[in-house]
């Protein structure tokens, strides 16, 4: 039975059923003895429900995650949004606020920054962004405050100055851009065999291939860094440091 005393918190997304964010959670709030504690997910078709199922928990739900492909369309409920969430047009995380009101954050790029860094090595200057999606975005916004230079590379030619294509990948390129983040959905599961169009033959051990997909946790896209000897990362850990800043802004 719910009490006011429940602590809830929640996922908004669609097809969400087999999501991260709730198995981590739970397990979170069971080894910390939370035991009014509890993580939902908000699995909607549209986010127009979003106000009645907001109504529903009133009270209870402390704050929730978003997820795809709902980062963008959250912005219409929200009354305030963080200055990084705004720059980086994406909110990942919401709280709910002593008065009613919900303030979007974006983690993403705190769980980004935290799990790259430690892997950058000083001729790592140059990066390269698959993909010009939201995350992409989310990439960029640490690649600037880390001072580094990249470019996006899109399947379309249109995406102006700072972006160039899979065709446009030479060895030059390769050799100028030792960093490749893959911030595409292209690898995740059940598509596993499928990568990034990247000419694989032209990495070597000066490479950092990272990939935002944790699912599965070894790509093809970093298993044919591997192979060259490539430093390689999923977004395993990048996922846990934006949970952890989540449960942080939830609870300051
Ligand atoms: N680890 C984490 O914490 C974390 C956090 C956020 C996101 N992610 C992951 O990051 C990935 C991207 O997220 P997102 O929200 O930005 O996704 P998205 O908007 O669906 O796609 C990102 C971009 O990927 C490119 N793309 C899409 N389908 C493609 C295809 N079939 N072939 C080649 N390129 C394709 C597109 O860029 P162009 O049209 O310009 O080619 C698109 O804008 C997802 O796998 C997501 O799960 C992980």
């Amino acid at each position: 039975m719910e009490t006011e005393k429940e602590h809830i918190y929640a996922l908004l997304g669609r097809n969400i059923s087999y999501s991260f964010s709730r198995t981590y959670f739970t397990e979170k709030f069971k080894r910390s003895g939370l035991k009014d504690h509890f993580y939902v997910n908000f699995d909607l078709p549209e986010i127009s429900q979003l106000p009645a199922i907001l109504d529903q928990y009133k009270g209870k739900l402390k704050g929730f995650n978003v997820t795809i492909p709902y980062k963008q369309d959250i912005f219409h409920f929200l009354d305030e949004v963080s200055p990084d969430a705004r720059e980086i047009g994406a909110v990942n995380v919401v709280k709910i606020l002593k008065n009613g009101n919900l303030k979007g954050f974006n983690t993403d790029s705190y769980g980004f920054e935290n799990s790259i860094k430690p892997l950058l090595r000083s001729f790592h200057k140059k990066a390269l962004i698959l993909g010009t999606g939201g995350a992409s975005k989310a990439v960029s916004f640490v690649l600037d405050k880390l001072g580094m230079e990249y470019l996006y590379v899109s399947r379309r030619s249109n995406q102006g100055s700072g972006s160039i294509t899979y065709k446009d990948l030479s060895a030059e390129v390769l050799n100028d851009y030792p960093v490749i983040i893959n911030a595409t959905p292209v690898g995740t599961f059940p598509d596993i065999e499928k990568t990034p169009d990247i000419p694989y033959n032209l990495l070597t051990s000066r490479h950092l291939l990272y990939d935002l997909i944790y699912n599965p946790s070894m790509t093809s896209f970093l298993k044919q860094g591997k192979s060259r000897g490539a430093t390689i990362k999923n977004g395993l850990k990048m996922l846990e440091f934006q949970a952890e800043k989540a449960w942080e802004i939830w609870n300051s």
